[in-house]
């Protein structure tokens, strides 16, 4: 009897830490699991509705500029996604969605109208400052030392023509054609002033790599005013259409080609890549961290 007893409690002096943090680190990811665009990840919403591109159903951003967020109008929304329905935003329905609860269709809700916050929308939350192209382009010796970020040339267009992404053929670019070359931490020039001394027409041309490490649903989005587009691994995940700006991609950890373009209008110009990991709730511009020049 004594003896059982001491093996017993070797074995659970053994397990316990093993326990604890396994049970530790469930909590944890099913706190995060918790969080509003966890639960439209998971269910069928991104079928019909994207947070800012027109799908089916209206973008979330604009139902969160349509309503005020009084607690009767989340309370009815919540409603609504549960029982589903139409007659609001167009002839579309909505499909019900009897198995959300309702705090979670609420917590849903809330996280809607969080999208109209204006800091959030102007600036990703955790990048506020716009790059420069001229420090871009300054140093060259920048080039060397900066091993996260990718690499940026600047093709001319001919005379007085300006690059159409739809017609472009990237074996055509030649070499003699590049008018600037240099290294971006990031890709988030803001500004009409950001983007001195490229000249209006120009293809901008962002390569490198991306690295990703944890397995799950990423959202991507390429601010753009002019044409841009994104191609990781080989594939054009935002096309250079004015409408196409916005994906929701799965990937798994790895090392991934990337390019990412834009023609420079004359005015007004923005260009800015960001993302929703797949533990976060927000847009923020994809860090410098993630990125190489070479592969690594
Ligand atoms: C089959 C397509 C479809 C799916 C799936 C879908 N929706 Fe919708 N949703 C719509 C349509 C269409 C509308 C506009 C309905 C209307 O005009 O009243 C809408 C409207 C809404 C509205 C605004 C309602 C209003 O009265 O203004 C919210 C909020 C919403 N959806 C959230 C969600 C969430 C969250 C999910 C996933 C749990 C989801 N939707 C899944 C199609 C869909």
């Amino acid at each position: 009897m004594n003896k059982l007893f001491i093996i017993v409690f070797a074995i659970c002096i053994f397990c316990l830490p093993a326990c604890n943090q396994n049970e530790e680190s469930q909590q944890k990811r099913k706190a995060k699991e918790k969080t509003a665009l966890t639960f439209i990840r998971n269910d069928d919403c991104l079928n019909c509705h994207n947070i800012e591109d027109k799908s089916v159903g209206p973008t979330y951003v604009q139902i969160s500029q349509k309503y005020e967020a009084d607690f009767s109008t989340v309370s009815r929304l919540a409603n609504k996604i549960i029982e589903g329905g139409g007659g609001i935003w167009g002839s579309e329905q909505m499909t019900r969605h009897p198995f959300l609860e309702k705090k979670d269709a609420k917590k849903i809700v809330r996280w809607i109208f969080s999208l109209n916050d204006s800091t959030l929308n102007k600036s990703p939350v955790r990048y506020q400052s716009t790059l420069r192209f001229s420090e871009v382009f300054r140093d060259k010796s920048q080039k060397s030392n900066l091993t996260n970020g990718l690499e940026i040339n600047v093709f001319a267009p001919g005379e007085g023509k300006a690059f159409d992404l739809a017609y472009l053929n990237p074996e055509a670019l030649s070499e003699d054609a590049v008018a600037y070359s240099g290294k971006a931490s990031v890709i988030h020039f803001t500004e009409q002033l950001s983007f001195q001394p490229v000249s209006a027409g120009s293809l901008i041309r962002a390569t490198g790599y991306l690295h990703i490490k944890e397995k799950g649903k990423y959202f991507f989005k390429l601010v753009k005013a002019g044409q841009g587009r994104v191609f990781i691994d080989g594939d054009k995940i935002i096309n250079e259409n004015d409408s196409d700006t916005e994906v929701l991609k799965e990937i798994l950890p790895g090392t991934y080609p990337i390019i990412v373009e834009y023609v420079l209008r004359e005015d007004n110009n923005i260009w800015s890549l960001q993302w929703i990991t797949p533990d976060d709730e927000y847009y923020e511009v994809i860090p410098t961290e993630v990125f190489s020049v070479d592969i690594k």
